[in-house]
């Protein structure tokens, strides 16, 4: 066995973009009360992107983080991956770009699309690699302009979502004791629940011909009250069965950093794990919805406030439009 075979965590970081959106703009726009979205959804304020700010330039600020935080330069990547449902394009791929930003060429660069669980989703990836290639040097972020896709007639999502990214740097370690290593990454996907969650206007099922008008369906659409029970039994479950094939129980877990989709969801996830308080990961009341950026940002912050000492456990889970879902143990 190789001796660096551990993949390890080296660095995070994340950016969101300058302007906020608050509960009060959405009052403006919609139907809709800062009470009523504060206590649905716990969702105070999000950002949003400059016109023209597209997935890859937050993707590459919060690899400069990652990158910085590491202590390594872009030219040290072998790999990129970029986790996201709202890349630059559909072709080329938004981490082809991001190389590109980042001024290197020559490495394997490919785009993961999980929705929400894509971050989890991106680091079983990053795992394989290292797995393979020992040496490798990998970028992992989850970059979102979810306002890109977001229907601002309709008021039960557009007060959900939130544009972000979140990077991590993994690199093989040898020394199974080393801060940041990724103990476990367990993924589920089904079909079934497709049309519950969706973006489909201009893809292939439902192609745009010239002079077309874009209509609900090129934006998010959701069921909410389904995927919000889905959410919380599926999370619960994933990080259940994680931690037993670990030999782990909660007590041992510092910090759980679930998808910041509403604050009741996490709540309940929380609650149902017997978790609350300190040991839960909340930020959704600042950036709302953010799908594949999420658990990174949230990774990033905890890292950065000191949340995750060392030694400490860290729970990670998500679930998102698919769907998928999935949790990971990352020992700092
Ligand atoms: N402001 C005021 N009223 C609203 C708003 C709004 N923004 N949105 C909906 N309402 C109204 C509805 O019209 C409805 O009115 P009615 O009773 O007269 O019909 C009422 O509020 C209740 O609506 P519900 O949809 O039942 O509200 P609910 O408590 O379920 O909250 C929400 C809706 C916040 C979307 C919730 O269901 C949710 O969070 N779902 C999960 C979303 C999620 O987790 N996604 C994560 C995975 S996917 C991803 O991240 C991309």
């Amino acid at each position: 066995m190789n001796t660096l075979s551990h993949a390890r965590i080296r660095g995070t970081g994340f950016y969101v973009p300058e302007r906020i959106l608050t509960n009060a703009d959405l009052e403006k726009i919609v139907e809709t009360s800062d009470e009523w979205i504060t206590t649905r959804t716990g969702i105070k304020e999000r950002h949003i992107v400059a016109k023209g700010q597209a997935a890859s330039d937050l993707a590459l600020e919060a690899a400069k983080a990652a990158l910085a935080d590491a202590g390594l330069a872009p030219e040290d990547l072998t790999h990129l991956i970029v986790s996201t449902v709202t890349p630059d394009s559909f072709t080329p791929a938004c981490s082809c770009i991001l190389q590109h930003k980042l001024g290197i060429s020559g490495r394997v660069a490919m785009d993961m699309n999980a929705a929400c669980s894509g971050f989890l989703y991106g680091l079983e990836q990053v795992r394989a690699i290292i797995a393979l290639k020992p040496e490798s040097v990998v970028l992992l972020v989850g970059a979102e302009v979810l306002t890109s896709r977001t229907n601002w007639e309709d008021r039960a999502t557009c007060v959900l979502f939130g544009d972000g990214a979140g990077a991590v740097v993994v690199t093989g370690s040898a020394d199974a004791a080393d801060s940041g290593r990724i103990l476990d990454t367990l993924l589920y996907s089904d079909g079934a629940g497709a049309d519950l969650l969706m973006i489909t206007g201009g893809a292939s099922s439902e192609p745009y011909a010239m002079g077309h008008v874009v209509g609900p369906s090129h934006f998010i659409r959701m069921q909410g009250q389904d995927v919000f029970k889905l959410a919380v039994r599926s999370m619960e479950s994933v990080s259940r069965e994680i931690l037993e094939r670990n030999g782990l129980s909660i007590d041992d877990v510092a910090l759980l950093i679930p998808h910041q989709a509403n604050n009741r969801i996490i709540e309940a996830v929380g609650k149902k794990l017997g978790l609350s308080g300190e040991r839960v990961y909340v930020n959704v009341d600042r950036y709302g919805n953010t799908s594949a950026a999420s658990v990174p940002i949230a990774l990033a912050e905890a890292r950065a406030s000191g949340r995750l000492p060392a030694g400490s456990l860290a729970l990670l889970t998500a679930f998102g439009g698919g769907f998928t879902w999935g949790a990971a143990l990352v020992r700092f």
